[in-house]
C-alpha cells in the first residue's frame, strides 16, 4: 500500500500541494529500485522511522505500515505536534484507540478509510440525511475476496492475532474488507460527516487456512436507531465474488456492487469507473484541505472510527474465539502454483446471509457454531491475548 500512497504523493507533489522531504522503511534491500529514485527526486531515505521523525523538519506523516505498528508510529507523531495520516484499521483493539483519542486534543489524526470519499458512498449518505430512503431499517454486506500464499506469506503480521506482545487482529474484517463496515457506521452516521456505532453485535469468526489468525467472519448487528446490520466476509473461497452493500429503509433502497463501481437505487444509478483511485485521491486532498484549516469532505479522525473499532473488537468478543472449520470441510486449490483455501459452498451460503440475513450457524451448516449476543456501547477494553485460540 506505500507504493500507492508515494504514487498519489509525487502527483500532488508535482502539482505543488506538498513536499516530499523523507521516506522511512526498514526493507532497503527489497526497495532498492524505489530508494535509488527517491533520491535522484531529492527524498531521503531512512531505515529507522524515529531517525526520520528526529531529523526531518516534517508537517505530516502518513504511516501505511504493517497494522500492529500503527499505534505506536501514531503516538510518536503526535508527541511531535505532526498531522498523521493513519492507514486503516487506525489500531486493532478500542482501548488502543482510546488512548490515541485522548492524545489527539486538536484532532491531528486522519484515517484512509477513503471509500467515505468515494462518489457512491458520498451520493448515498445525501440520500439517507435528506431522508430519500426514508428511516433506515436494514443494511447488508458480503464479500468473497480469495486470498492465496502470495498474500499471507509477503509479511509476518499477514494472519496473525499478535506478533510479540503487539495486537495484529488481521483478518478480512479487521484488514482488507474493513472499509465496507467503516461505510456502514458513516451511513449510519445521523448528520453528513457522523458515524454511527452498533449498541450490540452477535458474531462467528473462523480460520479455514491454518493461521493464527481469521479469514471467515459473519456477524449480525443493530444500532441504537433500530438499524440491523448483517454482514458476511472472507478470503476462503477459490471464486470471487466482488463485495455487495444493501440499504434499505421505510421508502427506498440502495445497492452497491462490482467491488463499488456500481450503484443501483430507488433513487436512480450511479456507475464509477475507478473508485479506489478516485477515492483516494479526494481523500488525500480533503487531509490537506484539513491541514490548511479548511476542511472539505469528511475525512475519519479517530474518534470517528470508534464505531468500526468497536464492531470488530465486539465480534471477537461475542465469538469467544475463532472457530477452526475442520479440513473435511475445504479444499486446497492451486492458481499458479499459489495455493488458496476454499470451503466448497461457501460463496452461495454468503450469499444467502447477504439476502436472508442469517448467520452461518443458523443455515444448518455442520461447521458453524452459535455464539452469544453481546452489548457493546461501554465497550472499552477488549483482552485478545485471552481470545486467541491455535489453528
Ligand atoms: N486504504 C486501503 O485501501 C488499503 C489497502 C491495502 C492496505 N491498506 C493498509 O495499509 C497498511 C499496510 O498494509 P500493506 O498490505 O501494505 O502491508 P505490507 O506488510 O505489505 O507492507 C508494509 C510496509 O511497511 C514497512 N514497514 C515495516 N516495518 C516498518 C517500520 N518500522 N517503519 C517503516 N516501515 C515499516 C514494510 O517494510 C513494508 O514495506 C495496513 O494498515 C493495511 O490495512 C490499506
Amino acid at each position: 500500500m506505500g507504493y500507492s500512497h508515494l504514487q498519489t504523493l509525487r502527483q500532488l507533489e508535482a502539482q505543488g500541494r506538498l513536499h516530499l522531504a523523507a521516506v522511512a522503511d526498514p526493507m532497503a534491500e527489497k526497495l532498492a529500485y524505489q530508494i535509488a529514485d527517491l533520491k535522484v527526486a531529492g527524498v531521503r531515505w531512512y531505515p529507522a522511522y524515529e531517525s526520520m521523525l528526529n531529523n526531518e523538519d516534517l508537517d505530516a506523516v502518513v504511516i501505511a505500515t504493517p497494522i500492529f505498528l500503527h499505534a505506536d508510529m501514531a503516538r510518536k507523531c503526535l508527541e511531535r505536534g505532526l498531522y498523521v495520516y493513519l492507514e486503516k484499521p487506525p489500531v486493532p483493539l478500542i482501548q488502543q484507540l482510546e488512548e490515541l483519542i485522548k492524545i489527539d486534543q486538536e484532532k491531528r489524526v486522519r484515517l484512509v478509510f477513503q471509500m467515505i470519499n468515494s462518489e457512491i458512498i458520498l451520493k448515498l449518505k445525501q440520500a439517507v440525511i435528506e431522508g430519500k430512503l426514508g428511516k433506515i431499517q436494514e443494511m447488508r454486506i458480503s464479500a468473497c475476496w480469495p486470498r492465496r500464499d502470495s498474500y499471507y506469506n509477503r509479511n509476518k503480521w499477514v494472519g496473525k492475532m499478535m506478533v510479540g506482545e503487539h495486537p495484529v487482529f488481521d483478518g478480512p474484517a479487521t484488514n482488507a474488507l474493513a472499509h465496507l463496515i467503516h461505510n456502514a457506521m458513516f451511513l449510519a452516521g445521523d448528520s453528513m460527516a457522523g458515524f454511527g456505532a452498533l449498541e450490540e453485535i452477535q458474531a462467528e469468526l473462523y480460520r479455514v487456512r491454518p493461521i493464527e489468525s481469521y479469514d471467515l467472519i459473519c456477524f449480525r448487528g443493530r444500532f441504537p436507531s433500530g438499524i440491523n446490520i448483517t454482514a458476511a466476509l472472507t478470503h476462503a473461497t477459490e471464486e470471487l465474488r466482488p463485495f455487495r452493500f444493501k440499504i434499505k429503509g421505510t421508502k427506498g433502497w440502495a445497492e452497491i456492487s462490482k467491488d463499488g463501481m456500481l450503484m443501483e437505487s430507488s433513487f436512480g444509478t450511479l456507475f464509477c469507473e475507478q473508485p479506489f483511485e478516485t477515492a483516494f485521491r479526494r481523500s488525500y486532498e480533503s487531509f490537506f484541505d484539513i491541514m490548511e484549516g479548511c476542511p472539505s469532505r469528511p475525512l475519519t479522525c479517530l474518534k470517528d472510527s470508534r464505531g468500526y473499532v468497536k464492531a470488530t473488537n465486539g465480534a471477537m468478543l461475542s465469538s469467544g474465539e475463532i472457530f477452526t472449520v475442520d479440513t473435511a470441510f475445504s479444499r486446497i486449490y492451486n492458481e499458479n502454483s499459489d495455493q488458496g483455501y476454499d470451503v466448497p459452498g461457501l460463496a452461495d451460503l454468503i450469499d444467502r446471509t447477504y439476502h436472508e440475513g442469517l448467520l452461518f450457524s443458523e443455515c444448518g451448516v455442520p461447521w458453524a457454531h452459535t455464539t452469544p449476543t453481546v452489548a457493546i456501547q461501554k465497550l472499552t477494553s477488549l483482552d485478545l491475548q485471552n481470545l486467541i485460540s491455535q489453528p
